[in-house]
């Protein structure tokens, strides 16, 4: 970590490389690990062919696919962080107002905060459930003379909070008189059982839903993400891949068949997720509903949450300590713009989860009992 870890757009992702998980009892990730992966294996052509040739057409049909949209709605990126990223590029712009939640994923923030966009924190609460109010939105957009887009997740990162669809539409309606657009990172919907997902851009024409392999997958090393655009945004297709192929050009060739492959196996893979469910979230779910030391909104699927830590606000402090001294990772609510809370994380083996549960009581107790 840099001396001045203000001097980075983007610090938290310095901290996840560099810091976050060095404990035994890690219950700081968001994602799943690594699956069974004797599957991925490619022939030579598979890694040295022509993307555009057949690979990447036949991956954003099979995504189209997925979503019940046409190709021409889908954009294949570097992640979700790509397509946040081409998002960010074509739609902001500096001196001009955008939208984002708050807490955030510091990404979110920062791109805006790169663009020299400036800033409207649209607040989610944990007293409201952690839902943002879309009067408060509407309201900003009143006084908006350009374009009011909003950037967030759905699943919320930190608190795992879904919004329903009703949430949503609402939302994208109080930007729609300014002509803005609706940026929905859906990178933690695939945890939910296929008949639950919530997909922004289904539901609304002009909202964007960036999802990728990584969280509920384990596959975040082959970075293939994919933007689906709502119905009004498909001509807007072109501009976000012009941004694509000025920065970086086409995904990778090998990472593309592995995806198609993957695609190919999606129940599959979730295995691990459902096995996390059985064993591991119900003992986070007790905990986060039992704890006397948090107080927090329970998800309704995913593998983290974002309690509220009882007479704590130096969270950044909590966590030092809980890792010091009690072999347990979590991430502080300062890293999401929310000190007093922690995002807490079961995707962990059922013991892990039990003993990890109990050192992290032993700390926050440990905090109080030392007068912090
Ligand atoms: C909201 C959000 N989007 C994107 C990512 C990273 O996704 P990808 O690996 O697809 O770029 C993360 C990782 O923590 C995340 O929390």
């Amino acid at each position: 970590m840099p001396s001045d870890p203000l001097s980075l757009l983007f610090p938290y992702g310095d901290w996840v490389r560099t810091q976050s998980h060095g404990s035994a009892y890690s219950l700081a990730q968001s994602g799943m690990p690594l699956p069974e992966s004797s599957w991925l294996s490619l022939h030579a052509e598979q890694i040295s062919g022509y993307p555009t040739a057949e690979v990447l057409p036949t991956l954003e049909r099979r995504v189209g696919q997925l979503f019940g949209v046409a190709p021409e709605r889908v954009l294949t990126t570097l992640g979700a962080h790509g397509a946040m990223d081409l998002c960010a590029r074509h739609w902001l712009r500096a001196g001009q107002l955008a939208a984002v939640e708050a807490p955030a994923y510091q990404a979110l923030p920062a791109l805006l905060r790169r663009s020299g966009a400036r800033t409207f924190s649209l607040q989610r609460t944990l007293d409201s459930g952690w839902v943002p109010d879309p009067q408060a939105l509407a309201d900003q957009a009143r006084r908006s003379r350009h374009p009011l887009h909003l950037f967030l997740t759905n699943p919320h990162n930190p608190s795992g909070t879904v919004l329903d669809p009703d949430i949503l539409k609402a939302l994208a309606l109080a930007i729609e008189p300014t002509g803005g657009v609706l940026v929905c990172n859906e990178v933690y919907m695939d945890f939910a059982q296929p008949d639950q997902r919530v997909h922004a851009a289904t539901i609304v024409p002009r909202a964007v839903s960036i999802s990728s392999l990584t969280k509920a997958y384990g596959l975040g090393a082959l970075r293939t993400g994919w933007l689906i655009l709502g119905e009004d945004l498909a001509d807007q297709r072109v501009f976000l891949q012009d941004q694509a192929l000025l920065s970086y050009g086409d995904p990778p060739t090998a990472s593309l068949h592995a995806s198609l492959a993957a695609l190919e196996r999606l129940p599959e893979l979730l295995a691990p997720v459902r096995r996390v469910e059985a064993e591991s979230r119900p003992h986070f779910l007790d905990w986060l509903r039992d704890s006397p030391s948090v107080l927090s909104t329970v998800p309704p699927f995913g593998i983290m949450a974002f309690p509220r830590v009882e007479r704590v606000q130096d969270t950044l402090g909590l966590q030092a300590l809980l890792a010091e001294e009690f072999d347990v990772d979590v991430v502080a609510g300062e890293h999401f713009g929310a000190p007093g809370h922690l995002r807490v994380g079961c995707a962990v083996p059922e013991a892990t989860m039990v003993e990890g549960l109990k050192r992290l009581e032993n700390g926050i107790r440990a905090w109080h009992e030392r007068g912090r």
